[in-house]
């Protein structure tokens, strides 16, 4: 993975935010170019609020100097850059790799466009290589895994320091190798309904524009 194909699709994506506008901030180390290029744009002018999807982005969004809103405090986000973990030519996602998963659907899904930036390593043809991450609740988490195993995957409890991993809404991870999922919808839907599941990384249907970068620094949009 080259850090330059990240470099260049993070601060592409900044084209596409206009002054006044509410804007929701994606979690990751692409991402992490654009908060830093809006950081800039910010202290030259620029007038937008942003939204966080994690602790980490609201962290790295208030030390460039961008003001911060909460979604009480807004009816609706204008748009919203974050990355993927993968992207497939319909624009279905995995997401969550870094745990953000649960923050980041619930901003994307109350946005009028998404923009999703990516390393053109995260392109696939089918989903399901990288390993799903399954927000669950702590209580009963191992019969959740249960049931999911079901489903045909190999769950694994996501660890941190040997103890398990815990998202900013302090719920565990379990990440599903899926190998290939070809209906993400239909499974995105049966996760769901798992009591103990709280939300899954498919993202369907969400996603307007994505831009993949290259190493050479080009670009690559895929529309809906
Ligand atoms: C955070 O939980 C994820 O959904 C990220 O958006 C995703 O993992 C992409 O991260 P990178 O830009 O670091 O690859």
């Amino acid at each position: 993975m080259d850090i330059n194909a990240k470099k260049v699709v993070g601060e592409k994506a900044v084209e596409f935010v206009k002054d006044g506008m509410i804007v929701g901030l994606g979690t990751g180390s692409t991402v992490y170019w654009t908060i830093l290029k809006l950081g800039e744009l910010v202290k030259n002018g620029l007038s937008i609020r942003g939204v966080a999807t994690s602790l980490s982005t609201e962290e790295l969004a208030i030390k460039m100097g961008i003001p911060l809103v909460t979604l009480e405090e807004v009816d609706e986000i204008d748009l919203t850059i974050d990355g993927a973990d993968e992207v497939n030519a319909n624009l279905e996602l995995i997401k969550g790799g870094g745990g953000a998963l649960l923050r980041e659907k619930i901003v994307s899904a109350n946005s009028r466009k998404n923009i999703i930036i990516a390393d053109h390593t995260k392109y696939v043809s089918v989903l399901g290589d990288f390993p799903l991450p399954i927000e669950v609740v702590p209580f009963g988490w191992k019969l959740v895994y249960k049931q999911i195993l079901k489903l045909g995957c190999r769950p694994s409890l996501r660890m941190d320091n040997n103890l398990p991993f815990l998202t900013d809404n302090g719920n565990y991870i379990l990440d599903c190798q899926f190998k290939k999922i070809k209906e993400p919808k239909e499974l995105a839907i049966y996760i769901n309904m798992i009591p103990g599941v709280v939300d899954n990384g498919l993202f369907v249907g969400m996603t307007d524009i994505v831009l993949l970068g290259f190493d050479d620094g080009g670009i690559e949009t895929l529309l809906k």
